[in-house]
């Protein structure tokens, strides 16, 4: 589902922000091992590398590594990736000195799983450093769109926005990290919320695989697009006349491993 679209072409244009606040916030210092869980095209992992660290770019999502690596060349910037899920991380315990993930290692269902293996991979006094979006933002009614036209999640599978959860988040990690976290958002824009969704149904994976499993039901599609349309419109706080502006929140979490 993630391969499908064109994941480089919509980070790079929304999100592309967020690695460096994630980067910062985590303090990478060069020389530090440090891995970041679900890259994508590596919007973490890279700012990492350029701040001097070695670093490990992870995701499911092996297709996304053609870009990253692409981007990695540019900038003369050498990274390892690895094929990986966050539930079932390929590496040995305390491997790294910081544990990141933007936007990424939410997506993974079961959330105890992850939280686990971002500990253990993680060196005692090292840091795991999230940024998750929130249950009060922007992007819970952009789930909500497409939830109906979703299969139904499989038993004890949790959704993406619980991790923006402070309380959530407490609990997964227990009393295993020193937990800082803090709200903060940040704004996708685009031409007009038309614009916005077509670039969402072009580029982003998951509303691409929604999409085709409509294809056979052209009054589904239909249906979907009114109520994606209906969304951007209502979300979009720009002036009239103005691109179309959309404020997403997030939760960065930091955590020191005790
Ligand atoms: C919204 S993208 C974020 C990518 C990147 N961190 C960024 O900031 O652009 C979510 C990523 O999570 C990855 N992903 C989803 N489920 C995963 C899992 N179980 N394990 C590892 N990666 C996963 C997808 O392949 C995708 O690259």
């Amino acid at each position: 589902m993630w391969s499908l679209g064109d994941y480089q072409t919509f980070a790079a244009q929304l999100v592309w922000e967020l690695g460096p606040v994630l980067v910062q916030a985590a303090g990478v210092r060069p020389g530090q091992r440090v891995l970041d869980i679900a890259t994508g095209t590596g919007n973490a992992a890279l700012r990492a590398a350029e701040a001097g660290a070695s670093v490990v770019a992870s995701d499911l999502t092996p297709e996304h590594f053609v870009a990253g690596h692409e981007v990695a060349r540019d900038k003369g910037l050498a990274l390892e990736w690895v094929e990986a899920d966050a539930e079932n991380l390929p590496f040995a315990g305390a491997a790294f000195d910081i544990v990141l993930s933007c936007l990424g290692a939410i997506f993974a269902p079961r959330h105890q799983r992850v939280a686990d293996e971002m500990v253990r991979v993680c060196k005692q006094r090292g840091t795991i450093a999230m940024l998750n979006f929130t249950p009060e933002g922007l992007a819970a009614a952009f789930f909500e769109v497409f939830a109906p036209y979703m299969p139904p999640p499989r038993a004890g599978d949790l959704p993406p926005i619980l991790w923006g959860s402070e309380d959530h988040v407490a609990r997964l990690f227990g009393k295993r990290l020193a937990l800082r976290t803090t709200r903060g958002s940040y704004v996708e824009r685009a031409r007009s919320p038309q614009a916005y969704v077509d670039f969402f149904k072009r580029t982003f994976g998951p509303v691409v695989a929604i999409y085709q499993s409509l294809a056979d039901t052209p009054q589904l599609v239909a249906e979907l697009d009114r109520a994606f349309l209906k969304f951007a419109e209502n979300s979009n706080t720009s002036a009239p006349g103005e691109p179309a502006e959309y404020r997403y929140e997030y939760l960065l979490v930091i955590g020191e491993k005790l």
